[in-house]
């Protein structure tokens, strides 16, 4: 099912054919995809010797990627090609593909495209992109494999992945994958110049870690600029084998991504506001699957946009991702409820709920039972912003559930009563519901004693700058202290001892003590600087971060790279530390890697640092982190190998 998402695609590629032009081209052997500098003998003799190796391809527009390039073990394996679809997609959904042949290491090859007519030589063929058309309008995005959104990355827990990203654009890039714990394969995260210098134009790199202690949904995404805006799609992690869901088996799994489109080059809307100094402008649509759906009447018809075809009387499994760069959403299925099973690759208590709130950098499982006999039922994702001086994209994505036999034209579809954009109680609502499963097999192992309990204020602020529109720009800090991303990667620095590219002063606590939910002080200037705050290995961390009202109280959702934390705690207001604590849920909080602070609120949340690296944290709103709301922590080395980051891969980008 998940390769509807990649149907469709294929399908508007055939609706508009034209640009499309394919041809062959003879190249010598060897010469693969025409670039790339990977480090492949490295690769080949050390990581995956000797263990069972499953090629599994991302393709690019329907065409097979089959290496010719000589990549190390990813070669094809003829028995897996003779289980693939007709057309030579190697069927990723077929349970027997990854029941029978007990992988644990999957091959992937991430080309990173510009879908302007740009040549993309694969093998013997060469492949030519085209552009993009959304709301009536043309532009290049750039993109995984020529998709967007990207392919989804299939594995099992425990599982080996390693993707090799090839950067065919002008842009530097890196790929980070988000919730993936990476232990002890910092190297391997992705946030340019914290864990890595970027792939440059034309140069490649192998992202290989293991998926460890996590089943359900993730993403990944491009980490650098605002790539993300269509550098992006799902990590799908199932159960090890023979390991059942806690939750009645779905008859489908479905990745629902949700984004937003921008009419506009990206790179072009942050670069602006960051010289005039205001805010970008917000997005155009809202997409579900890559599809804003019926936005307007000009541009689309009802029957738009992302279709999901169901059968009645089942149950289907929707792995919702919040991709959006800059807001919260709300999601809905009219006529339908939909039971919350996962968050963030971490089951949950089952809950049932009309709508469900999602941050950028968060995924939710839901299991959708198709109760109806027939008929479309409409599937919205709207806005979440209660701040309203804060511009907002307030138009509505939609897609359909489609029942089977339900003729198209024939049937209206059931709308869905979107809920305003200030909807706080909604939202807070479902937050509260979120409850770790708790079970035997996944107990929620809440850190008691705390080593390091941090405040960390976030929001925005105002610095000089004489170049800019008012003579200020917005800029954004936690602890008022604007993060400057290095030159070059933070984690390299540390490794290799380095010093000059950041210090490990960040404070603990705000520098001064104010009404945080009030105006703010005076001054609403920010320091900057790289710091990073020191933990020692195996500590473990409580951190209150705590919303200010600084220009405006705003929702934050705060994600951590490289751990899980529990939530403890929320409130709106002030946190207390004589009284805010006696309310925490020590027993059965929700764990994830991304939490939305309330606005004008706090949240509390706790995480052992047992990953040696460097993490960063930063607000997953992508025009708060470009303003410098982000940090990083600093995880020592524990005693012995197995608590102690290794060397870098010889591939690692240099700056
Ligand atoms: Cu989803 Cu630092 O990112």
């Amino acid at each position: 099912m998940l390769d509807r998402v990649f149907d469709e695609s294929r399908e508007l590629e055939k609706a508009s054919g034209s640009d499309l032009v394919e041809e062959l081209v003879e190249l010598p052997p060897g010469s693969g995809n025409g670039s790339g500098s990977g480090n492949e003998e490295g690769f080949r003799g050390t990581e995956v010797g000797g263990m069972i190796v499953e090629f599994v391809h991302w393709e690019a527009k329907g065409r097979r990627m089959v290496e010719e390039a000589g990549f190390g073990l990813c070669l094809q394996d003829p028995k897996i090609a003779s289980r693939s679809l007709a057309d030579g997609r190697i069927d990723l959904q077929n349970e027997n593909f990854l029941s029978q042949k007990k992988p644990n290491i999957h091959c992937f090859w991430a080309e990173i495209i510009t879908n302007v007519k740009s040549t993309l030589f694969w093998g013997r063929n060469k492949i030519v992109m085209r552009k993009t058309t959304r709301l009536c309008s043309t532009k290049p995005i750039v993109t995984v494999n020529g998709q967007y959104p990207g392919p989804t990355l299939s594995a099992r827990e425990g599982d080996t992945v390693l993707v090799k990203v090839v950067n065919h654009v002008k842009y530097n890039v890196t790929l980070h994958w988000h919730g993936v714990k990476q232990l002890r394969t910092c190297w391997a995260d992705g946030p340019a110049y914290i864990t890595q210098c970027p792939i440059q134009p034309g140069q490649s790199y192998v992202y290989n870690f293991t998926l460890t202690g996590q089943r359900g949904t993730l993403w990944y995404h491009a980490h650098i600029l605002w790539l993300r805006a269509t550098v992006h799609g799902a990590i799908v992690i199932k159960p090890k084998r023979h390991l059942p869901y806690p939750f009645p088996k779905p008859y489908k799994e479905v990745a629902v991504i949700l984004g937003e489109w921008w009419k506009a080059d990206t790179e072009a809307v942050i670069n602006q506001a960051m010289k005039a100094g205001v805010a970008p402008n917000v997005s155009d649509a809202h997409t579900i699957n890559g599809h804003p759906g019926q936005i307007s009447s000009t541009c689309s018809s009802p029957q738009d946009g992302f279709k999901l075809q169901v059968k009645s009387g089942k149950t289907y499994l929707l792995r919702i991702v919040n991709a959006a760069l800059n807001e919260d959403l709300f999601f809905k299925v009219a006529g339908h409820k939909l039971t919350v099973v996962e968050v963030d690759a971490v089951y949950t208590k089952p809950f049932t709920t009309d709508t469900v709130v999602i941050t950028p950098g968060q995924t939710t499982n839901v299991l959708l039972t198709t109760d109806k006999t027939a008929g479309q039922y409409m599937v919205t994702a709207s806005p979440f912003m209660d701040a309203m001086i804060i511009a907002v994209d307030n138009r509505t994505a939609t897609a359909t559930v489609h029942y089977e036999g339900t003729l198209a034209e024939a049937s209206a579809i059931t709308a869905v009563n979107v809920p305003p954009r200030n909807a706080t109680s909604i939202a807070t609502g479902f937050i509260n519901s979120l409850r770790s499963l708790n079970s035997n097999n996944f107990p929620a192992n809440v850190p008691k004693k705390i080593d390091h309990s941090l405040l960390f204020t976030i929001g925005l602020g105002i610095n000089p700058c004489p170049s800019c529109i008012n003579g200020t720009r917005f800029v954004a800090a936690m602890n008022n202290v604007s993060f400057i991303l290095p030159t070059t990667a933070i984690l390299q620095s540390h490794f290799f001892n380095k010093k000059g590219t950041f210090t490990t002063d960040f404070p603990g606590n705000p520098p001064v003590i104010f009404n945080y939910t009030g105006n703010g002080p005076t001054n609403l200037q920010t320091s900057t600087g790289t710091k990073v705050y020191r933990l020692t290995y195996n500590s473990t961390v409580q951190i209150v971060l705590q919303d200010t009202g600084i220009i405006s109280p705003e929702s934050h959702p705060i994600h951590l790279h490289g751990f899980n934390f529990f939530e403890v705690g929320r409130d709106v207001g002030n946190y207390d530390p004589k009284t805010s604590p006696s309310k925490f849920n020590l027993v059965d909080p929700i764990e994830r890697n991304t939490i939305g602070v309330p606005s004008g609120g706090w949240a509390a949340i706790r995480f052992k640092a047992d990953n040696p690296g460097v993490w960063f944290m930063h607000c997953h709103f992508e025009v708060h982190t470009t303003w410098g709301l982000k940090m990083a922590f600093l995880v020592e080395n524990g005693n012995g190998l197995n608590e102690s980051l290794p060397p870098p891969p010889g591939d690692l980008p240099k700056c």
